[in-house]
């Protein structure tokens, strides 16, 4: 049975636009329930572990910088069948191949700077929304 949770970040660029907001607007108007969220910023061993998975990926280098440029907004987000719901809503990684309405569509700039993250499989949300929160900052 699909889980029913993901992690999102709100990435640099997105922040740095001013669309945190609208973003987190189109979120819980799709029925997402926010069960923890913080503004933070990541330091350059925070996003080396994130995104170990991608160590080996040629923009594994521009990534890291990308994601510790600025603050981002993590959220951990409950809804029946969640991981996926949630990629649907944020589009294709590459905007330029997003659906239209979707959040990349609406707000990311390119492959590298596409505004929003979201849990690729159950095991990851569980696995990335215990990275950014304690026990105590899970609702
Ligand atoms: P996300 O799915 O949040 O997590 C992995 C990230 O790697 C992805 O978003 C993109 O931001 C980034 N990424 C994937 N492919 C590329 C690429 N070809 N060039 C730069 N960044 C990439």
């Amino acid at each position: 049975m699909a889980g029913n949770k993901t992690l999102t970040m709100i990435k640099p660029d997105a922040v740095r636009d001013g669309h945190i907001g609208a973003i987190l607007n189109q979120i819980t108007e799709a029925g997402f329930r926010i069960s923890a969220m913080k503004l933070t910023q990541l330091s350059t061993a925070d996003a080396q572990a994130f995104y170990a998975v991608h160590a080996e990926r040629p923009f594994f280098g521009e990534l890291v910088e990308f994601m510790t440029s600025g603050p981002i907004v993590a959220a951990i987000l409950e809804k029946d069948n969640a991981v996926e719901d949630f990629r649907t809503l944020i589009g294709a990684t590459n905007p330029a191949e997003a659906a239209e309405g979707t959040i990349r569509a609406r707000f990311a700039k390119s492959i590298g700077e596409n505004a929003v993250h979201g849990s690729d499989s159950d095991e990851n949300a569980q696995i990335e929304g215990d990275f950014h929160f304690a026990g105590r900052e899970q609702f």
